[in-house]
């Protein structure tokens, strides 16, 4: 017997991105559809924003090449460490700056340095007039790729699209520039170097780099990696606010195949999106979930509860880089500095992804 409705099994149907849909919002579900990965391949509604050719796109052994590249180059133990001497001098200045002022929108100014060390890390380009126009068209497509993709003048999508043409121009102006030099890998040595030399020599992975590139008279401040992994407190911390933050609310998949799941038929060519917000804000999961407390990672959560960076073959690539980047933010914001909020009330809004209205104004000065 086939299921028409898949409460308590969390599987709901409806119609989404101007398709049928199934919706997954229980753990067993969701690890279903993420370890089926033939069953259930990749679908973005919007994958013209995010490219047709792009990791999020493909699938097979062009999946499997770009992704082994890519997670080498960010995500693995020596990618790691560069990341960390990288990524230090922005944030310890940054912090620096934040004091100057005294009074700051931290959302806007993490922002700020997060997609300056995306910026250095992928195209070595430095903070500047450039970097802040990438900035504005990169959170103009972001609200467009969860969004309904209607073509009328004012949606979020069709912003997106325009934000994205944009950005193109200016990385295609790069790849030429850097297509034109002889001299490659001495002058950036960052991921886009690294793709470019992928197209010519299939599977060349990124070489060993120098270690430290940190301005030797700040070198007392740094934490090293291993350093990192030893701050339980700060990466409980870590953990709750990448849970609580849950910024990838949906993974976005299609039924290839008429498929049956405890009874509930999925008919071929549905769309599937799993709502890992759900998951992570569900009190059968977390208790008190909508309530930050570090605590909770005392004890590992229960099994296939924690999907923040999905699961199976297409796991984010960047979970390291992202869980370091926010640890070294972490230690040297507490070790150094105090806060307070201006508006301890402001509201939350969730949609796209949460955030506080006022973008969190803080007073904040050393300590
Ligand atoms: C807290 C921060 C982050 C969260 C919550 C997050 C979440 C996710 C999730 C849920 C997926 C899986 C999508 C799917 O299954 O369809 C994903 C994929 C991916 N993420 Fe992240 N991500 C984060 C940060 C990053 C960073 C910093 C990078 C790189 C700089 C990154 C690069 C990627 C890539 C390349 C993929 C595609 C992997 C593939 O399809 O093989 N992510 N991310």
């Amino acid at each position: 017997m086939v299921l028409s409705y898949g409460d308590g099994v969390g599987v709901y149907r409806s119609h989404l991105f101007g398709s049928p849909a199934i919706i997954g919002c229980s753990p067993e579900f969701n690890k279903f559809v993420f370890q089926s990965h033939d069953l259930f391949p990749i679908k973005w509604p919007t994958i013209e924003l995010l490219g047709c050719t792009s990791i999020v796109a493909v699938d097979g052994k062009s999946h499997t090449r770009i992704r082994s590249y890519v997670s080498n180059a960010i995500n693995k133990p020596d990618a790691l460490k560069r990341v960390t001497s990288l990524v230090q001098p922005i944030i310890i200045n940054s912090l620096r700056s934040w004091a100057e002022k005294g009074q700051v929108k931290a959302v806007n100014e993490v922002k700020k340095i997060t997609f300056g060390n995306i910026g250095s890390m992928f195209v070595s380009f430095k903070p500047g007039p450039l970097l802040d126009m990438l900035d504005q068209d990169f959170a103009g497509l972001l609200r467009g790729v969860r969004a309904q993709p209607s073509k009328l003048p004012g949606t979020a999508y069709s912003h997106a699209v325009q934000c994205r043409k944009r950005l193109m121009a200016v990385f295609r102006k790069e790849l030429e520039k850097r297509k034109r030099s002889s001299d490659l890998s001495d002058e950036n040595n960052d991921l886009m170097d690294g793709l470019i030399k992928m197209k010519d020599e299939e599977g060349k992975l990124l070489g060993d780099e120098e270690e430290e590139n940190m301005a030797a008279s700040k070198k007392g401040d740094f934490i090293t990696r291993e350093e990192l992994a030893e701050l339980k407190n700060t990466n409980k911390v870590v953990e709750e606010t990448i849970r609580l933050a849950n910024i990838a609310p949906i993974v976005f998949r299609v039924a290839k195949e008429d498929a049956i799941y405890q009874g509930y038929k999925i008919p071929k060519g549905w769309n599937v999106a799993l709502w890992i917000r759900y998951i992570h804000t569900d009190p059968k999961n977390f208790v008190d979930p909508m309530s930050f407390d570090p605590e909770r990672w005392n004890n590992p959560p229960k099994p296939g509860t924690y999907q923040v960076f999905g699961e199976g073959p297409r796991i984010c690539a960047g979970n390291m880089l992202a869980r370091i980047q926010l640890c070294i933010f972490l230690h040297h914001l507490v070790t150094g500095y105090k806060w307070e909020l201006i508006n301890p009330d402001a509201k939350i809004t969730y949609l796209p992804h949460p955030r506080p209205d006022d973008g969190v104004e803080i007073a904040f000065s050393t300590l």
